[in-house]
């Protein structure tokens, strides 16, 4: 017994399970089986299957039931033995078709009356029915004298006595009913070769089954069903004499495609494009097959029709039983002409729907449209993510779903936002169309976030929209206190740490990198975003429609608080607001904020300034979520200079901070802010050449005492400004040319700046220099000598003079090689080298003041050594000093 017969008996069985009562009497046990779904895949590509539906296979177990033959009143006892056609005048059953008969009659039925007569019992051959080959009743009872009942199922027109089939109960039964649409790449016969294909199973299913498909290009079509006719239960074999010979079964089955397409003209009906009847073979009227199954296999691989857009592909499965039935001319013992047993059909369909296209949003076309496409409730968030959408819909196919994908953006080199893994999203969901177009996703942590909501329609088609969101519950507007991002007035006095500002009405109040919200910052959370990377774009260009993922270019997020656009910060601060005041306690201002326009780490504006006055300079951070932080600088004000009194000038002055020096004392204070810095220069009169500058920082203490006792101090701020000043001026600054000495003035400019970096001034003009100390002696090098002698070179010694010629560095020329030599002040030898052997060479030696030639040269002859001459027992080691700065140094050592 194969499945398909067990099949047709399950819903016999069924009725039975439910009974409890343990089966007694002709029990006979056989199999019987129930449906389950089994998942198969409908469409599968290359790389596997992508959508899978339920097909229905059948799950055997075994019943127990009343064995052919007999029956039971309910009670599951089988011992009620059945007879049909039934016993007739009388009879009465005594077990399976058999009949025990009244007197007088006989006969498998009882149909015979028994007539008597004076020889004994004869057989009356008048039998009591009168149905016969001229009036059949086959397969049906015969009741006296000529009523006919059909059997169960049976019928037909009157004069056909019984022999159609008639009724749905009896109709055949059609089981594994596929078809398979595919596109195959027919090179090889391996795998690999599919491309795509379709299923659609109808095996269990009254209604069509519908398959939708977005490809276009197939090549084959395999199309196979079974279809099975079982003799029904209780089906009276025994025929009567009449009937020679009865056959039922399968006689006829088909496939039928048609390909529609959408009428042009827009009317209802479908202009049918292909149409082709597949029948199947191996049995007819006269040989229908009974009891098995009847196979329909078609493979037909020159299936390949052009398919567009809207077009139905509807295969319809039809099986039909029936068979013949022979009669006996029982007067005369011929056969009739095989009567054609008519039977019932039964079908079964599938279809394949194209749609290519994909699902639009109402925004797309023209007309008003309120929903969006997608829509973030808010896209700059310290909540959730809640996600809505609406307006879709597709005109073949009909929606199916949303495919709802969260990816967490990261920045590329370039700190632009993307999605660095564009299949590995942080959270998906499927949404149906009927189901309410929500979703709402609490990512784990702090970041840039982009949802993309696939529309796909019934057939797969898809478009994808894209939104973005910038989740954050945590991040903060923090301070870097930092010096190097400090808060500072930058047009107040550097010098004294951007805390007094002297001169002009305009602050500028400097902030960069002060602000910041690390998280935004770091993450790039403001920047711009790219278009998400388009994927799959291969596959779709080696032939399979629709598999290009990206973002369709109209539906990207170009609206709301946070776009593709980047979102203008400074490191994750995107506004800022000052404020000032002059109150001394440090509350934060309420009113007259003032917004930084443009939007920048400082802040220019007008304030008139009074001297003595403190400022307050407010500056507010604000980030995107709303997070803020403020700081403040002070700003104190002094616009006028400090007072300096008449200095004294000692000129020659001994134990100053120099050997040679002359020395200014001078009182100076500042009531305001202090003085801070002493600057000095030397200015050559006549050019205005500076010849020195310097400066130095003004002694204060902080020891807070000598504010109450010192009379010497200016106190500001617990800070005492020492008043008495002392300047020492090094003689040596006024090195000249010597041709000049005599007669150059060089006047010594002092500033005295006070901490708002206003100064006031004195000067000193000195002429007449020789009479500086330091500065009297006019004279180079003395005592020149050659203190080591080698046959390629030698080293000349020198000492300095105890004045400021001493303090110069040397120019040291050999005349005939031209190689120059720069020795500092500190050294009182030089190497000469790469000279030749048993020479005479000069030597010019010359006064270098910071670079300036002071005129002042001696010249200086020596010999190198002969050969022999060299001085073996103590070799000098030579030392090369100092070279160099601009003058090059030409060596000819190669030893
Ligand atoms: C629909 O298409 C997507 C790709 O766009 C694919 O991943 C998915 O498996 C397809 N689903 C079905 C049911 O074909
Ligand atoms: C034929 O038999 C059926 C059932 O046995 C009965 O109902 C019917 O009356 C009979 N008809 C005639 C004409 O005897
Ligand atoms: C299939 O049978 C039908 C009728 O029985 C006939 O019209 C049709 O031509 C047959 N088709 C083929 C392909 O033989
Ligand atoms: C049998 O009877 C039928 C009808 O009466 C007749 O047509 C047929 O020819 C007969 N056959 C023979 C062999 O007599
Ligand atoms: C969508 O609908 C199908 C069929 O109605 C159902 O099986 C599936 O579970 C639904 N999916 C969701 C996410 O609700
Ligand atoms: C921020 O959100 C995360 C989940 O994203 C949660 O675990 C955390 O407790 C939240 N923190 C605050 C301060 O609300
Ligand atoms: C102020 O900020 C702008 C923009 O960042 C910059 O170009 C300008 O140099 C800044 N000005 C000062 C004084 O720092
Ligand atoms: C500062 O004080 C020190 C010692 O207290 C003194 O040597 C120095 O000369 C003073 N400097 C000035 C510029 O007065």
């Amino acid at each position: 017994m194969n499945w398909k017969m067990l099949a047709a008996f399950m819903l016999v069985f069924l009725l039975f399970i439910s009974q409890s009562k343990a089966w007694s009497g002709n029990v006979c046990t056989r199999k019987a089986a129930y449906w389950v779904a089994r998942p198969y895949c409908i469409i599968r590509y290359w790389w596997g299957c992508s959508a899978w539906r339920n097909s229905w296979v059948l799950v055997y177990y075994t019943v127990q039931y009343c064995c052919p033959g007999w029956t039971h009143n309910g009670n599951n006892d089988c011992i009620i033995p059945i007879c049909y056609p039934t016993c007739k005048n009388g009879g009465t059953c005594t077990g399976p078709n058999s009949c025990s008969c009244p007197d007088l009659y006989t006969g498998p039925t009882c149909e015979t009356k028994i007539s008597m007569n004076v020889k004994g019992l004869t057989v009356n051959t008048d039998n009591g029915a009168h149905c016969s080959y001229l009036y059949p009743c086959y397969p049906g009872d015969c009741v006296q004298p000529n009523n006919c009942t059909c059997f169960k199922g049976f019928g037909g027109t009157p004069s056909s006595g019984c022999k159609d089939i008639i009724s749905n109960d009896e109709k055949p039964q059609l089981g594994k009913v596929t078809a398979i649409l595919a596109n195959l790449k027919k090179t090889t016969n391996e795998r690999d070769d599919l491309q795509y294909v379709f299923v659609a199973d109808a095996t269990n299913d009254k209604e069509t089954q519908i398959v939708w498909s977005n490809q276009n290009q197939f090549n084959l079509l395999s199309v196979e069903f079974e279809s099975m006719y079982m003799t029904p239960g209780g089906f009276p074999l025994q025929k009567p004499a009449y009937v020679y010979d009865y056959g039922i079964g399968i006689v006829k089955s088909s496939i039928h495609v048609i390909l529609t397409k959408i009428n042009q003209n827009d009317g209802p009906t479908r202009n049918v494009c292909l149409d082709r009847t597949y029948n199947c073979s191996g049995f007819s009227y006269l040989t229908p097959i009974f009891d098995t199954t009847a196979k329909c296999y078609i493979k037909d691989d020159q299936f390949s029709p052009l398919i567009a857009n809207g077009d139905w592909l509807t295969i319809t499965f039809q099986a039909e039983n029936g068979g013949f039935r022979t009669r006996v001319n029982t007067d005369n013992g011929t056969y009739l002409p095989r009567d054609m047993v008519i039977g019932m059909t039964d079908s079964k369909r599938v279809e394949f729907k194209f749609d290519f296209e994909a699902a639009t949003h109402c925004s797309e076309k023209i007309g008003t449209c309120q929903e969006k496409p997608l829509a973030i409730a808010e896209d700059i968030s310290k909540k959730p993510i809640e996600i809505s959408w609406g307006g879709w819909s597709d005109d073949l196919a009909g929606m199916w779903q949303y495919y709802l994908e969260i990816f967490k953006l990261s920045p590329d080199l370039y700190g632009r936002l993307v999605e660095m893994e564009p299949l590995k999203p942080v959270y998906t969901e499927f949404i149906n169309e009927s189901d309410p177009h929500y979703a709402t996703f609490t990512p784990k942590e702090p970041g840039m976030y982009s949802v993309l909501l696939e529309a796909r329609d019934m057939a797969n088609n898809s478009k994808i929209t894209r939104r973005l969101c910038l989740y954050d519950n945590v991040s903060t507007v923090e301070i870097d206190t930092t010096e190097m991002h400090s808060m500072y007035i930058a047009t107040a006095a550097g010098e004294s740490g951007f805390m007094w500002q002297g001169s002009s009405d305009v602050i500028t109040v400097v902030w960069s990198g002060h602000f910041f919200n690390r998280i935004h910052n770091e993450n790039k959370l403001l920047s711009q975003v790219l278009s998400y990377p388009v994927q799959f774009a291969d596959v779709e260009d080696n032939g399979i429609l629709s598999s290009r993922k990206y973002v369709y270019s109209r539906l990207d997020d170009e609206e709301g608080s946070r776009s593709i656009n980047e979102i203008t910060n400074l490191n994750g601060i995107v506004r800022f607001e000052v404020n000032e005041d002059f109150a001394d306690s440090a509350t934060l201002p309420i009113a007259n904020w003032k917004d930084v326009s443009p939007f920048a780490e400082n802040y220019t504006f007008q304030a008139k300034l009074f001297s003595g006055r403190k400022m307050k300079v407010w500056v507010r951070a604000y980030d995107i979520m709303g997070n803020n932080a403020f700081d403040f600088t002070e700003l104190n004000i002094d616009r006028t200079p400090p007072s300096v009194g008449i200095p004294e000038i000692q000129r020659n002055y001994q134990n100053g901070a120099y050997k040679y020096c002359s020395r200014f004392t001078f009182s100076a204070s500042d009531d305001e802010s202090g003085v801070h810095t002493i600057e000095y220069k030397l200015i050559m009169k006549d050019t205005g050449e500076v010849k020195y500058t310097g400066k130095t920082i003004v002694n204060f203490s902080t020891d807070l005492s000598m504010c109450q006792t010192e009379t010497e101090c200016t106190c500001k701020d617990k800070i005492c400004f020492k008043i008495n000043q002392v300047l020492d001026i090094n003689n040596c600054w006024f090195l000249t040319h010597t041709d000049r000495m005599k007669s150059a003035a060089i006047i010594v400019q002092v500033f005295v700046y006070n901490q708002a970096w206003i100064a006031s001034s004195f000067s000193w003009e000195v002429t007449k220099l020789y009479t500086l100390d330091g500065l009297t002696e006019m004279s180079g090098p003395k005592k020149i000598m050659v203190s080591s002698k080698q046959t390629n070179g030698v080293r000349l010694n020198w000492e300095l003079p105890d004045s400021c010629y001493g303090e110069t560095d040397l120019l040291i020329e050999i005349i005939e090689t031209g190689a120059k030599y720069r020795v500092t002040k500190e050294v009182n030898f030089v190497d000469v080298l790469g000279l030749d052997e048993g020479k005479t060479y000069t030597a010019r030696i010359c006064m270098l003041y910071q670079n300036d030639d002071l005129g002042h040269c001696v010249s200086f002859t020596f010999a190198t050594a002969e050969k022999d001459d060299s001085d073996h027992s103590a070799p000098v080691k030579f030392v090369v000093t100092g070279v160099i700065g601009r003058y090059k140094e030409i060596h000819r050592c190669d030893w």
